[in-house]
């Protein structure tokens, strides 16, 4: 057993999953970046069999990630397995990622399959992968609801067939810690080839125990912990990969087990997450919130001041906060743009890529004299969204908003190409600037959630807002920024719908027949 925990990252895989996280292969190759940067072991791009756009992403992240492995989740079918190896095959490092369920509910219920159909199924999906990577790992899908002693013969049955890893899910976040932990101790000392391969975890968070779940499954041997961004994942979601990390690293003395994560690199990559998903990060949560280590009572700040360490047990600057510092302002030039892009880890790859993000900075710039990291990365989504062919573009709004009055918007779209007009009255401003655009769009969406954060201090802060749209069960979430919060509310809007011409159906991985 190593002293290593391996750190695998699903939140381009089950993060995705959340309704309406979903992300543009820009997005997700910007987030790969960002994970890999930060020294994740592997990175879960996708489930390739999902859509062609969903193979798409997943390819494009084997063809630029080189330090991490890359990992593709395939069902234990072979369709499944052929085209994760096919979007895989760039990658120098690969993993092809097969599952099955194993709970008597699972088989039964979903699968319609016996118990001995699940272990001829698995094996030969592990077979069929290892044709095309040595690198294989087998999850026995709802393993924390599934008999141990069904999970103890699949387990022997799929490492025979050559699977390295064998992650337990407790897809459902039913356990708890000491029973899951016990759960895994059991598998490693019961499975005889368990010596073979590395056991890993996956939990889900419908308890709020998922990370509790995971540092139990370690101290009794699980030596991958697969996490997410945030938490972000599948309902409640699954385990937080900065939690797990600063727990496994703050409380070594516990543990007594390494990663290889470079921490500094937890809150940025957090806060790109949430911008490119709309999934804001409540202020309380641990590491990556705003108040995480924010001392607001005076006994806590005079304590603090005294010794640090009287009421913080960790150091703000090793997981990534930093004073959020001036990089740029209005007189800074293209290198000086092009430069700290390059240092937030976004390559630029023409000259007009770089003029067109250039005159947005400078726009902000004159109208924000300070522009922050976190402005720098809202700029990059706006130009990417920008730079992709899409049906609606925002050309110009207005909006009037007096006491006593009934506020009125009006706004200039242009669909296909063509230029229109419309106005609407509202409850208030931005309800007046969505009817406004549904005058001319008329998507038919249902608005689910509205929200705005500001990317930095102050009120003369970017606002970032978040709508997310559904319309035939397919949920998506648009982003806008903008130091107005209407004219943010509006490209939201429209990047939502954008989004919703844009998304094809997929497959969703546990979902319906294997
Ligand atoms: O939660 C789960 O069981 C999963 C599997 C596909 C690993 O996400
Ligand atoms: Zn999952």
């Amino acid at each position: 057993m190593t002293d290593r925990v391996i750190i695998f990252d699903t939140t381009l895989r089950d993060g995705e999953q959340s309704p309406g996280a979903s992300m543009t292969k820009e997005e997700k190759l910007r987030i790969a970046k960002s994970l890999e940067r930060m020294k994740v072991d592997v990175i879960e791009a996708g489930f390739p069999i999902a859509s062609p756009g969903d193979f798409d992403s997943v390819k494009a992240i084997a063809e630029t990630v080189t330090e991490s492995t890359v990992c593709g989740l395939a069902r234990a079918k072979k369709a499944d397995i052929e085209r994760a190896a096919e979007a895989l095959a760039p990658a120098p490092q690969r993993r092809i990622h097969t599952f099955i369920a194993s709970s008597p509910i699972h088989m039964e219920k979903k699968l319609g399959l016996t118990p001995d159909e699940v272990v001829e199924q698995a094996v030969a999906a592990v077979k069929l992968a290892r044709g095309f990577t040595d690198n294989v790992e087998f999850s026995p899908e709802d393993a924390g609801r599934s008999e141990p002693d069904f999970l103890c013969r699949l387990i022997e049955a799929v490492i025979d067939a050559g699977a390295g890893t064998i992650n337990i899910p407790d897809t459902v976040g039913y356990n708890v810690p000491w029973q899951f932990g016990a759960l895994i101790k059991q598998l490693i000392e019961r499975v005889p080839n368990a010596d073979k391969a590395i056991f890993s975890v996956h939990c889900h968070n419908d308890l709020g125990l998922a990370v509790a779940n995971s540092l139990d499954a370690v101290m009794n041997g699980a030596r991958q912990v697969e996490c997410t961004i945030n938490g972000l994942g599948e309902r409640a979601g699954n385990a937080s990969l900065e939690e797990v990390v600063m727990a496994l690293r703050t409380r070594r003395d516990v543990f007594n087990l390494d990663t290889n994560i470079d921490a500094t690199q937890i809150v940025p990559t957090s806060r790109l997450v949430s911008s490119v998903t709309g999934f804001p990060i409540q202020p309380n949560k641990a590491i990556v919130g705003a108040n995480a280590f924010a001392h607001e009572s005076g006994i806590h700040q005079d304590g603090v001041i005294k010794n640090r360490e009287t009421y913080e047990i960790m150091r703000a600057q090793d997981v990534g906060w930093s004073d959020n510092k001036i990089v740029l302002g209005k007189h800074s030039g293209r290198a000086a743009v092009k430069t700290r892009l390059e240092d937030l880890g976004v390559e630029i790859e023409s000259q007009e890529a770089l003029n067109e993000i250039f005159a947005r900075f400078k726009d902000l710039a004159d109208k924000k004299h300070e522009v922050f990291d976190d402005d720098l990365q809202a700029l990059v989504s706006e130009t990417e969204a920008a730079a992709t062919e899409e049906k609606y573009r925002y050309i110009a709004s207005r909006v009037v908003s007096e006491t006593g009055e009934t506020p009125k918007a009006e706004i200039t779209l242009s669909i296909d190409g063509a230029e229109q007009q419309s106005s609407a009255d509202g409850s208030g401003p931005v309800d007046a600037m969505f009817k406004a655009i549904e005058n001319v769009a008329n998507s038919g969406a249902s608005l689910l959630l509205y929200s705005v954060n500001n990317v930095t201090d102050g009120t003369d802060s970017q606002g970032e807002t978040t709508v997310r749209l559904s319309k035939d069960g397919r949920v998506v979430n648009g982003n806008g920024a903008d130091t107005d919060v209407i004219i943010a509310s509006a490209k939201a809007y429209i990047s939502a719908l954008n989004k919703l011409e844009a998304s094809m159906p997929r497959e969703h991985p546990q979902r319906g027949d294997v």
